[in-house]
């Protein structure tokens, strides 16, 4: 990859306001698809093409980076022949639609563990990564295997060995060193973090980068969640106030 993903933004009052990272918890495929009396996976399937659909209408909204957490380290855990439908259903997105996001100027990236991929699904992710490596529209990061305390604790393995081999002093590691040494090292903080299907938890997504989000939980399984609950969360997402520990500036 040569350009960088995180071109130097213009920053206006506007812009401040709105997001330019969102990032999602894609939850409640299962749920869908039981509350219907379908099998998981018909969720699982569902889910893919809200995935679609929510990548134009972030890009539409203005959206510059918009990162899908799609699976855990820890959804693992589930029967395997879910499992194998979740690797499927990647494969079939990244080539049913690559050609689609390539067009609309999209750029994909991947963060997770690329070890214990299937090898074709590794093949498939550097080919979309290298094709639309130079595409400066919606930057598309798909958390794919990833747990954010893994990340964490690669980044710290990254940071001992640049100690010992003598590149960095241990009194240097700042937070700003910990997070160039993340997978997200190229993206700007999520400003927007929202969960589908009600649940009120993180479930190790971006617990680093998570520090200073907006948090935002819907009722709406994953399948269902399209234009009108995206907006209404970005609606929701401006009417905060962010402070970083500062005093708002309504405050005199
Ligand atoms: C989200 O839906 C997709 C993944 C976690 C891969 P779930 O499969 O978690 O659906 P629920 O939470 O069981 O309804
Ligand atoms: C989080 O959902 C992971 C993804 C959306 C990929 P889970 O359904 O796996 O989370 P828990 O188990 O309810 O915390
Ligand atoms: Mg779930």
């Amino acid at each position: 990859m040569s350009t960088p993903l995180h071109p130097v933004v213009e920053s206006s009052s506007t812009m401040d306001k709105f997001p330019e990272h969102v990032a999602m918890i894609m939850d409640g495929n299962g749920r869908w698809a039981s509350s219907r009396g379908l099998p998981r996976v018909e969720g699982h399937r569902k889910g893919v093409e809200a995935v679609r659909k929510i990548v134009k209408v972030a890009g539409n909204a203005g959206v510059r980076f918009l990162t899908l957490y799609s699976f855990s380290s820890e959804n693992w855990s589930r029967p395997k022949s879910e499992i194998n439908e979740l690797f499927g259903l990647l494969r079939i997105f990244i080539r049913r639609h690559l050609a689609e996001l390539h067009q609309n100027n999209v750029r994909i990236n991947v963060i997770g563990e690329r070890e214990g991929i299937p090898a074709d699904i590794q093949t498939l992710i550097e080919q979309a990564e290298e094709l639309t490596g130079e595409n400066d529209g919606l930057v598309l990061t798909i958390a794919f295997n990833y747990g954010a305390r893994t990340e964490i604790a690669s980044a710290v393995t990254q940071l001992i060995a640049q100690v010992q081999r003598g590149e960095l002093d241990a009194h240097e590691i700042t937070p700003d060193i910990i997070g160039q040494n993340l997978q997200t090292s190229d993206l700007p903080d999520p400003d927007l973090i929202i969960r589908t299907s009600g649940e009120q938890r993180l479930s190790n997504f971006l617990l680093w980068q998570a520090a200073y989000s907006e948090f935002y939980f819907s009722p709406v399984y994953w399948p269902d969640f399209g234009e009108e609950q995206f907006l209404a969360a970005i609606d929701e997402f401006c009417s905060r106030d962010r402070r970083f520990g500062a005093l708002s500036a309504q405050s005199g």
